[in-house]
């Protein structure tokens, strides 16, 4: 198998509609990124389209990984604007397509934003878990630690409030 993970600054029709494609697919399939199924594509692509437009102003890292030439899944970091917040970033959206999931690509994925983040200079990173869903544990075997939660950040249904979970990782 050959994987890479590569970041992606210019997004072309055939690649927004594969990553439409996957971001529903995904959020279809159970997985907490930003959505609760069900998702129509439609729904998807406004969300899709800011990001696109925030990696095209260079706020956003897009990071794509490729199995043997084919897309499998993605990434974002999100920079910050501050001054004062050089140092670390954001990572959003991780998914791998879940045609794909439970092989180590989601493994594979991380590292490869680890090491675009550490290319940049960037110190560690910061993501968040949808409580309920035990990610965290995916998190922490690649060296993430919980270090606080939002209680009740996430309504994903009325009745059904979740915590957002703050994860770190030194780089
Ligand atoms: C989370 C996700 C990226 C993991 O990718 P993956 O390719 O399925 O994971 P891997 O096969 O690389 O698993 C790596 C390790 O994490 C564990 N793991 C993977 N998904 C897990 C989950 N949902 N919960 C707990 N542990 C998980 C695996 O068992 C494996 O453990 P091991 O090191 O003991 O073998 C993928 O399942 C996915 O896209 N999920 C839907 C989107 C989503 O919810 N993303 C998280 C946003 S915070």
């Amino acid at each position: 198998m050959n994987a890479r993970v590569s970041a992606v600054s210019a997004v072309d029709e055939e690649l927004r509609r594969w990553l439409l494609a996957c971001w529903t697919d995904v959020s279809n399939a159970g997985g907490a990124v930003g959505f609760v199924p069900p998702v129509t594509p439609d729904e998807v692509a406004p969300v899709l389209d800011a990001l696109i437009g925030r990696v095209e102003q260079g706020r956003e890292v897009l990071a794509v990984l490729e199995v043997d030439g084919a897309r499998a899944g993605f990434a974002v970091l999100s920079l910050s604007q501050s001054p004062l917040r050089q140092h670390w970033a954001t990572v959003l959206r991780v998914q791998v397509h879940p045609d794909l999931q439970g092989e180590g690509l989601g493994r594979v994925l991380l590292a490869g934003v680890h090491d675009l983040a550490r290319a940049r200079g960037l110190e560690f990173l910061h993501l968040t878990v949808r409580g309920g869903t035990g990610i965290e544990s995916f998190y922490e075997r690649l060296g993430y630690r919980e270090f606080g939660r939002m209680a009740g950040a996430i309504r994903v249904a009325p009745g059904d409030d979740r915590d957002e979970l703050h994860l770190t990782c030194r780089l």
